[in-house]
């Protein structure tokens, strides 16, 4: 499904990702593993089309998505890629719930189907009784499942997830790697996911290692 090829990203003329090169199958969960400061986040940000790349393709079937201009990439990352990061980037004016509908709002879904299917997502995260809570009123914790039922919102074909389970404890952990195995079943959604997390990795199809800007 995602095939990155010669994929070279420099920040200030240091080269941060070097000639990266991978696929994965659609469907897959796989984790992303390496040091810090190793190229991770920038990769998944690549992958994510938040950041450009100075070279190489991200083949997602047989389109190249870095090749896009801007509009299509908005609306390419709006309506098939979900992101969870480690700082949640919630909207602090808005309640866990509208957080959530917020993507599917941006591409035009009304208001009362959406929120239909955020509560069903909160209920499986079991964030239903903090729907009208604001994100301060949160926990570490609530605030990143609220993060992963907004991901999940538009149905995304990919999610990226940058340390997911950074504030969750190994409970709440294992219930989000064990949803996002169900929603991967339900919704053939494939998932790329940087965790530090040794059995979580394990709890993953595959793991990719990373190096220095390499794949080893
Ligand atoms: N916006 C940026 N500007 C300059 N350097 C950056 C930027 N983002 C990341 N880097 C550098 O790129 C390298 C890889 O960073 P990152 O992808 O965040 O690593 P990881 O997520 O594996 O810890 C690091 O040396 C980091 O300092
Ligand atoms: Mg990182």
């Amino acid at each position: 499904m995602i095939k990155i090829e010669n994929l070279h990203k420099s920040f200030d003329n240091t080269p941060v990702l070097k000639d990266v090169n991978m696929k994965i199958e659609k469907n897959e969960i796989v984790a992303l593993q390496g040091p810090s400061g190793a190229g991770k986040t920038t990769l998944l940000k690549s992958i994510g089309l938040l950041d450009t790349i100075d070279k190489g393709s991200i083949l997602f079937d047989t389109q190249d998505i870095a090749s896009f201009n801007t509009t299509q990439q908005c609306f390419f990352r709006n309506q098939e890629i979900g992101f969870v990061f480690q700082f949640h980037n919630l909207l602090p004016e808005f309640s866990a719930l509208e957080n959530i509908c917020m993507p599917a709002l941006v591409s035009g879904e009304i208001f009362k189907k959406t929120q239909q299917k955020a509560l069903v997502l909160m209920d499986a995260l079991n964030i239903k009784n903090k729907k009208h809570a604001k994100p301060d009123e949160l926990s570490g914790g609530e605030q990143q499942r609220v993060a992963i039922a907004r991901s999940l919102i538009n149905s995304p074909q990919l999610i990226l997830a940058d340390e997911p389970s950074g504030n969750l404890d190994s409970k709440q952990s294992t219930d989000m790697f064990n949803l996002f195995h169900e929603i991967s079943k339900k919704h053939q959604t494939t998932f790329l996911i940087i965790t530090h997390n040794n059995d979580l990795a394990q709890m993953c199809n595959r793991i990719i290692n990373i190096q220095d800007g390499q794949i080893v």
